[in-house]
């Protein structure tokens, strides 16, 4: 049975530690209208954009997006958990920590989600285990012939799938884990009884393969890579998406990276054995994606762990393609980063062990822009008139949106490498500004993706979120809104929480993740009106702002059904009275 702090005494915790004091344990803040404001902690930063409202009990860094309660901002400072961090302020405020309450419904929100990531600890254990027994001897063989040592293969928790069918399946059976739950974090497959002719049969997921535990930060176990002992196909096979696991959000070795503390970069990577193999030769902040492109949530995570990001991907053309995708989302996210730039096609592993921790350390960390420019000249032949011609053009146009002290570093290479003056570079350069002058300020606009905690994307989806933090304000007549104003499970949970009378931090421990946490934190420090009558005003425009979308929609979907039936089909009538009615509606709003 789970069992959780008493809420009562929650709400005493957090009103005795205030967040104002709390957070000045750690960051000086001044009082600038209704909030304070101070330098963020959690990234580099010369301009106060960190946030602390003492009315809400919330913080929110408008640079990163950190945001939460004051659990949460001690969860992030002292790198714990949230137990740590509840017991830590409770000494601080002098409160006794209570007794524990058992919780049925607690037990069935929580429960699913508990017992996948306990299956997943339970397998690591298993096949670190294994990994030191005769039927895991090939896999460990395997690393040690890789160079890993045995402490770094402690460190990462590495393990061995032996070669047998239900090795893991039968132990965890043991263990009272279900197959449903088995399979549904990936361990075991299960074959459906249709296709096996009545009996269900199942099989382990990794077999005969060199495990690596994928752990987060919070040190859950999520899923796993299994690599092959040899050659044999597929070389990595990996966890899919499960219900504890997403791999465009986590990095590989998040658990080791949220340890080290005062990193002035983090090194990203391509591969497991990178990130295992650079870490045994003493290099630090090293984490790798896990098997895909870098994706916008993993720079923003990567962004609590250091201020800068090192791109180390292979030295092979693949590898050097991820680069300018990956440079490009940092540039997204803001976030500073620079390449490491491996000789030779060589993958960072292949490196070290060529030449060394020495030799890794004095590798160049090229600017972005001095490896755009490396590229182009790569790509270009300097050796025909043509050629340099091209490669000047371009590298002037990249060159645009440089600052002019690391842009004048890179015209005198220029002009080196391709013959043309000085003079001749800042014409082609003013001709290019002219000829572009609008865009020039902006180098790249930004893809439009769609970013859960950044502004919201659609009208209807803003006018959602503002409405939420009208509502935060409690000065809305509740009726006036409804669940089903609301189009993602996130905002109708904030919605249903908001209703219910929680406060805005209570809210913020009901949040299913940091991406979440830092999107209530926006919404709910969302500078507002400070009337009512304002409020309310500004709460019917967003509802019939809402509204008009949802029967916009509506609208379309139906004129689209009926487009694509027969003429002739006898529902049609219906749907077009349908349809009429829902134009008048749509009228009403406009
Ligand atoms: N990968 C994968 N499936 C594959 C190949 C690769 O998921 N069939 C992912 C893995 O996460 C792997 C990363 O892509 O770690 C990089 O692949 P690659 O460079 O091919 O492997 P290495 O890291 O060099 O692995 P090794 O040194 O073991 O060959
Ligand atoms: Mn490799």
């Amino acid at each position: 049975m789970a069992s959780r702090y008493p809420a009562s005494w929650l709400d005493e915790l957090r009103s005795r530690s205030d967040i104002v004091q709390v957070v000045s344990g750690y960051v000086a803040l001044k009082k600038a209208g209704r909030k304070y404001w101070g330098l963020c902690p959690f990234h580099g930063e010369k301009t106060a954009s960190f946030s602390v409202d003492a009315e809400q009990q919330l913080y929110y860094c408008f640079g990163c997006k950190a945001g939460g309660n004051v659990i949460g901002f001690v969860m992030e400072i002292e790198r714990c958990s949230y137990h740590e961090a509840v017991e830590l302020l409770a000494e601080r405020a002098h409160i006794p920590l209570p007794q524990m309450v058992e919780d049925e419904d607690y037990e069935r929100r929580r429960s699913r989600r508990e017992r996948l990531l306990q299956a997943n600890r339970d397998a690591a254990r298993f096949y670190h285990e294994m990994l030191f027994q005769p039927a895991g001897a090939p896999a460990l063989n395997y690393l040690r012939k890789r160079g890993l040592s045995d402490a770094v293969i402690r460190r990462f928790g590495l393990g061995a799938a032996p070669d047998e069918w239900t090795a893991l399946t039968d132990h965890l059976l043991s263990k009272g884990y279900t197959l449903e739950e088995l399979s549904s974090v990936g361990l075991t497959v299960v074959k459906s009884p249709e296709k096996e002719g009545g009996t269900v049969r199942s099989f382990d997921m990794f077999r005969n393969r060199a495990v690596f535990p994928i752990i987060d930060m919070y040190k859950n176990v999520l899923a796993f890579g299994g690599r092959s002992l040899g050659n044999q196909q597929p070389k990595y096979l990996n966890t899919a998406d499960t219900p504890v696991f997403n791999k465009r959000k986590g990095v590989y070795a998040a658990n080791l990276l949220r340890q080290e503390r005062h990193l002035d970069h983090v090194i990203l990577v391509e591969g497991y054995m990178d990130v295992v193999s650079l870490t045994q030769f003493g290099v630090k902040g090293v984490c790798a994606t896990l098997g895909t492109a870098l994706t916008n949530e993993q720079a923003r995570l990567l962004r609590r762990f250091a201020p800068e990001v090192y791109l180390g991907y292979d030295g092979d053309s693949a590898g050097q393609h991820a680069i300018l995708r990956g440079l490009d989302i940092l540039q997204e996210e803001g976030i500073p980063a620079r390449v490491l730039d491996f000789p030779d096609g060589l993958d960072p592993d292949e490196f070290i062990r060529r030449d060394g921790a020495a030799g890794f350390a004095s590798l160049p960390a090229l600017s972005p822009t001095a490896y755009r420019l490396r590229r182009l000249k790569d790509t270009t032949d300097l050796s025909d008139p043509e050629g340099r011609m091209k490669y000047a053009r371009s590298a002037m146009e990249l060159l645009l949106s440089v600052d002019p002290v690391e842009r004048s570093t890179h015209m005198k290479a220029l002009q080196l490498e391709t013959g043309f003056s000085m003079e001749t570079l800042q014409e082609q350069l003013d001709s290019l500004r002219h000829s572009t002058a609008p865009v020039a300020e902006k180098p790249k606009p930004p893809r439009p993706s769609v970013r859960k905690s950044g502004p919201a994307a659609a009208p209807d989806l803003a006018a959602q979120e503002t409405l939420l933090s009208l509502l935060a304000t409690g000065q809305i007549p509740k009726d006036m809104v409804e669940e089903k104003d609301f189009e993602d499970d996130e905002l109708k949970s904030l919605y249903m929480s908001l209703v219910a009378g929680a406060s805005s931090a209570s809210v913020m421990d009901a949040a299913p993740d940091d991406e979440a946490r830092s999107r209530y934190a926006r919404i709910l420090l969302s500078p507002t009106a400070d009337s009512t009558d304002q409020l309310i005003s500004m709460a019917t425009q967003c509802l019939s702002r809402i509204r008009r979308a949802a029967c916009q929609k509506q609208f379309d979907a139906l004129q689209q059904r009926i487009r694509s039936m027969d003429p002739s089909d006898p529902a049609i009538p219906s749907l077009l009275m349908e349809a009429q009615e829902v134009q008048g509606k749509l009228d009403k709003y406009k």
